[in-house]
């Protein structure tokens, strides 16, 4: 193994620099290895824009939020838009990609993504191509790991908000309405939920029903509290309801953005109840930001353990937190896969006997 190259897919997340500095960092300093930045994802992957990543580069970068290399989640190098002849067909271009690796002689790629990059990258490490995975996202829904970096951050910064709309809330007489991120899952709403104390917590894997969510505020309104939190995920639906769909996205590997439910939410109650609602999106400020220290120290085991494994001959592998360690587990074992909140998880037991 002499050169690798690391790239960033899907959506941002805060420890997305914390994994490209243990990287190069691990690569350079205790295997020598010469290092190469993958520009915006698969999209640059497949557009041939690939460079050197220096020591220095990835210096001063462990506080950054985003990714000094770019990312792209639209890109599919297995399905990728390509105009032929006056068409536009869905086409592979994946041997392209590896023809790119192939010329500058490198040897394996670092993997940095969500569920969407690691189908793709279970898919060239079947094609022949060295691949190690690192596990990113704020929804933290990837399977395979018990946590991904990012989602640390994303409910720090949900919690902070959720706390300050409860002064307002009380202020006004008001419910609350405060819609996360988490697409099908609901980790995000049920952590910065609790975390919160918040009143109501709506997640995707237990569809609500509207009277029981307006009978629970109207029963606090009678009690004399002036206020009601519900913290919704995006991908939260009604009983026997679909999930709010904000809008559809040509040639993603994810086509459908959520996103509404709490605007919907905030309608329904104040039409049922009467009483005064207000919806709040958090959206990409959960996706910001600082990460906090532990998607630092998280981001900086996973980077480092991917190094490792390259160097010790390993191949085709997620790397994972596990039972309250790095190991890792076959990329091919989580392609497709998301991991969604259990409906018994302990959490949620907690916040349902302490009333939200
Ligand atoms: O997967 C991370 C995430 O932020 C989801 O929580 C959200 O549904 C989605 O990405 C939003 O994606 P985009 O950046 O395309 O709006």
């Amino acid at each position: 193994l002499k050169s690798i190259a690391v790239m960033t897919g899907g959506g941002d997340c805060p420890g997305l620099n914390a994994v490209i500095r243990a990287v190069t960092k691990t690569a350079i300093n205790d295997h020598g290895l010469t290092v190469w930045g993958i520009q915006d994802g698969y999209l640059g992957f497949i557009e041939n824009r690939i460079e050197r990543l220096t020591y220095e580069q990835t210096s001063n970068i462990l506080t950054v939020g985003g990714t000094i290399l770019g990312s792209s989640n639209t890109s599919n190098p297995f399905q990728f838009p390509v105009a032929t002849g006056g068409r536009t067909q869905m086409t592979d271009v994946s041997d392209c990609c590896i023809e790119h690796l192939k010329e500058r002689n490198i040897d394996a790629l670092v993997c940095i993504g969500g569920d969407g990059t690691m189908a793709s990258a279970a898919k060239f490490a079947k094609k022949g191509l060295t691949v190690i995975g690192v596990p990113k996202t704020i929804d933290n829904d990837l399977a395979g790991t018990d946590v991904t970096f990012g989602f640390d951050t994303a409910v720090t910064t949900a919690t902070e908000a959720i706390d300050k709309v409860h002064t307002t809330a009380s202020s006004h007489q008001r419910v609350m309405i405060v819609e996360v991120m988490g697409r099908y899952a609901g980790w995000i709403a049920l952590y910065a939920g609790a975390a919160s104390g918040a009143d109501v917590i709506i997640l995707p894997e237990i569809p609500y029903k509207l009277d029981t969510v307006c009978q629970y505020v109207i029963g606090r309104s009678k009690k004399g509290k002036r206020f009601s939190i519900i913290v919704v995920s995006e991908g939260a639906k009604e009983k026997g309801g679909q999930m709010v769909v904000l809008k559809r996205v040509a040639n993603s590997p994810d086509p459908i953005r959520l996103g509404g439910i709490g605007e919907k939410l905030a309608e329904d109650i104040n039409r049922q109840t009467g009483l005064d609602c207000r919806a709040v999106v958090l959206g990409h400020i959960q996706r910001g930001g600082t990460p906090t220290p532990h998607d630092r120290t998280l981001a900086t085991m996973f980077g480092h353990a991917a190094i490792e494994l390259l160097a010790a001959g390993v191949k085709n592998r997620l790397v994972v937190w596990n039972g309250g360690g790095i190991s890792s587990v076959p990329l091919a074992s989580i392609a497709g896969k998301i991991k969604t909140v259990p409906r018994n998880h302990t959490l949620i037991k907690a916040a349902k006997a302490i009333g939200a």
